[in-house]
């Protein structure tokens, strides 16, 4: 197991669209399993292929509530796919570990179905709502070379940005 490190913003990877997998390899598994090292060590509830240099369209994620005594519950998704979204919507208060500082309340479809493929090469659909649903699109995003921010008023947008890159070209410097 590795810790990777995360890509920030302004880094063009964040823009780009992520490729389907065709293949899962042994190293993809094992790519898989350093992004959930690198989201829990972060910490972060959700981590996307683009975010540690990778244009492969696989995500990682775990929104289960420690706070609340929950068990960690870690889903490894390949090519996932989004096929119905409710026409209800939800708000939160999104972050990114790509956009240090920043958050911002996004408004999504409440509940979604997604197809995916697991590290053994297992097909599964998954209803989800809640956290989970929230965080699943904000991934899928990523893979889409779409950021949290570009869901905001282009004000807050803004904001949040011009602080973020100013954190990241700071962590840069060291
Ligand atoms: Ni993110």
């Amino acid at each position: 197991m590795a810790l990777l490190p995360i890509v920030l913003v302004p880094d063009a990877i964040l823009r780009q669209v992520a490729k389907p997998v065709e293949t899962i390899t042994p190293e993809l598994r094992q790519l898989m399993d350093d992004m959930l090292e690198t989201m829990y060590d972060a910490p972060g509830v959700g981590l996307a292929a683009n975010q540690i240099g990778r244009l492969e369209r696989v995500i990682v994620l775990d929104c289960a509530d420690k706070q609340s005594g929950e068990e960690p519950n870690p889903f490894q998704m390949v090519n996932p796919e989004i096929t119905w979204r409710s026409a209800e919507t939800s708000k939160y208060n999104e972050g990114c570990l790509s956009i240090p500082d920043g958050t911002g309340d996004v408004t999504r479809p409440a509940a979604i179905r997604v197809t995916y493929m697991d590290p053994d090469g297992q097909s599964h659909e998954l209803e989800a709502d809640g956290l989970l649903a929230t965080c699943i699109q904000h991934e899928i995003d990523h893979l889409d070379g779409i950021l949290f921010t570009d869901h905001l008023s282009k004000l807050k947008r803004d904001m949040v940005l011009k602080k973020a890159k100013k954190i990241a070209r700071e962590r840069q410097a060291g």
